[in-house]
């Protein structure tokens, strides 16, 4: 399976990134499976459903969200209607939404995408390593499923390494999200999984973490409360990952960085 994988859409520049690139993207690499994490979409803050329509629209089969999952209210709702756009698993039992989808491919396979949230400098939440430990006992990968893909949201590279070396062989991709910075280690792990500690950001790069860099800057300067940060203007740059699977194993054969447009030196799969 040709999996394309893009990291926290940020804003508008990000937003008008994937609508533009994703179609073409997406022929272009005869992906298959397409999981964008929208979480910061609307303004820096959460995902509203005109957008995650919009990114559907353009190509993506699951959009995934994290810590900024509920910023924009209105998504609470759509949740329910639309299983392609998930919120982290490890949420408490009762949280809206759901965690974990499986969606059609085409030619009969079945792809399963989930996310979890790390607990290390985040808001802790249940424990992410057993929660991916129960979803995958209830499928079979290269059985029932053809690929398995987890966006582990987190924030420090160590929790993300060890989820991905802890279900190594267990999923096809182990794609880091939430820090905006894409990380130069993306690898086949020993046992067959892609992995990659952070994707990286779809958004402009010459701010701080997506957000415009001197209002960003000042909080550290100044320890008072400034105005609400809003996210950089300036052309984005596609960041994300493109991974090759093997359907009888549902391991990866193949990964490649992406990044596309913006500040940040091209890399496009072959
Ligand atoms: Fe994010
Ligand atoms: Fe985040």
């Amino acid at each position: 399976m040709r999996i394309l994988f893009l990291g926290d859409v940020v804003g508008r520049s990000g937003r008008d990134a994937v609508v533009t690139h994703l179609p073409g993207l997406r022929e272009r690499l005869g992906a298959e499976l397409v999981v964008v994490n929208g979480e910061n979409a609307s303004h820096g803050f959460g995902l509203s459903p005109d957008m995650a329509r919009a990114f559907l629209a353009a190509g993506a089969d699951v959009i995934t969200l994290g810590n900024h999952a509920w910023d924009r209210r209105e998504i609470i709702p759509y949740l329910e209607e639309q299983p392609r756009v998930i919120r982290a698993l490890n949420f408490p039992p009762g949280t809206p939404g759901r965690g974990a989808v499986e969606v059609a491919v085409g030619d009969g396979r079945r792809a399963l995408v989930m996310q979890v949230m790390g607990r290390l400098f985040m808001d802790p939440l249940d424990d992410p390593f057993r929660t991916v430990q129960s979803e995958l006992a209830k499928h079979r990968l290269g059985v029932t499923i053809q690929a398995a893909i987890l966006d582990i949201h987190a924030e420090a590279t160590s929790e993300k390494q060890a989820m991905a070396h802890s279900f190594d062989g267990m999923l096809s991709l182990v794609v880091g999200t939430h820090t905006h910075v894409p990380t130069a280690d993306h690898r086949i792990l020993p046992g067959g999984t892609a992995f990659q500690t952070d994707a990286g950001m779809c958004g402009d790069y010459d701010s701080v973490i997506g957000m415009q860099k001197g209002g960003a800057a000042l909080r550290f300067w100044r320890k008072m409360p400034g105005e609400r940060l809003a996210p950089a203007e300036g052309e984005a740059t596609l960041c994300g990952l493109f991974v090759e699977t093997e359907d009888s194993t549902g391991l990866a054969r193949r990964v490649s960085a992406l990044r596309m447009g913006g500040g940040l030196e091209a890399a496009l799969p072959a």
